[in-house]
């Protein structure tokens, strides 16, 4: 009797933890999702540089790329492509021809957007550079 208590305060418990884990994570990691260039999304007449100042971009948080799908891309680069408007090998073609790409920002590290076909030496070029979260005193146990 003893032991078959045992055996089913286990799973119990690990239940319950379960449970506790999955209602503390949501409220410690608050991942926003940035809309690259605003209202003016991913086009030609958007200075990024400006866009992209004062922002702190986390790990786990998501960059939504809005344009017109006849027309750009949204490529990952590395920074010497990102310079030289290169775009003929990405580290990653984020596009999906919807005109609607979703980024996850998932590695701790300065990203390098741009677009293909020629809109990079219009301006269409964007650096991000990803922070890890930070702590919250309140989160602590
Ligand atoms: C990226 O992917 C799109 C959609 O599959 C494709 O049309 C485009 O040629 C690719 N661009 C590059 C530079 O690989
Ligand atoms: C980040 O996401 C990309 C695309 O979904 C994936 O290829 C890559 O493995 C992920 N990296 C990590 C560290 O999760």
């Amino acid at each position: 009797m003893e032991g078959l208590r045992r055996s089913i305060g286990w799973p119990a418990a690990a239940l319950v933890l379960t449970c506790a884990v999955l209602v503390l994570v949501p409220t410690e990691v608050s991942a926003t999702r940035f809309i690259v260039g605003a209202n003016n999304g991913w086009s030609s007449n958007v200075n990024y540089v400006i866009w992209a100042k004062g922002k702190h971009f986390y790990l786990g948080d998501w960059l939504f790329f809005v344009y017109d799908r006849h027309k750009m891309s949204v490529l990952e680069v590395n920074k010497r492509d990102y310079k030289n408007c290169n775009s003929n090998h990405p580290l990653h073609n984020w596009t999906t021809g919807a005109g609607r790409d979703v980024v996850p920002l998932n590695v701790t590290k300065t990203y390098y957007f741009i677009s293909g076909k020629g809109f990079c030496r219009r301006g269409m070029k964007v650096t991000i550079r990803v922070e890890k979260p930070q702590p919250r005193p309140s989160s602590l146990p």
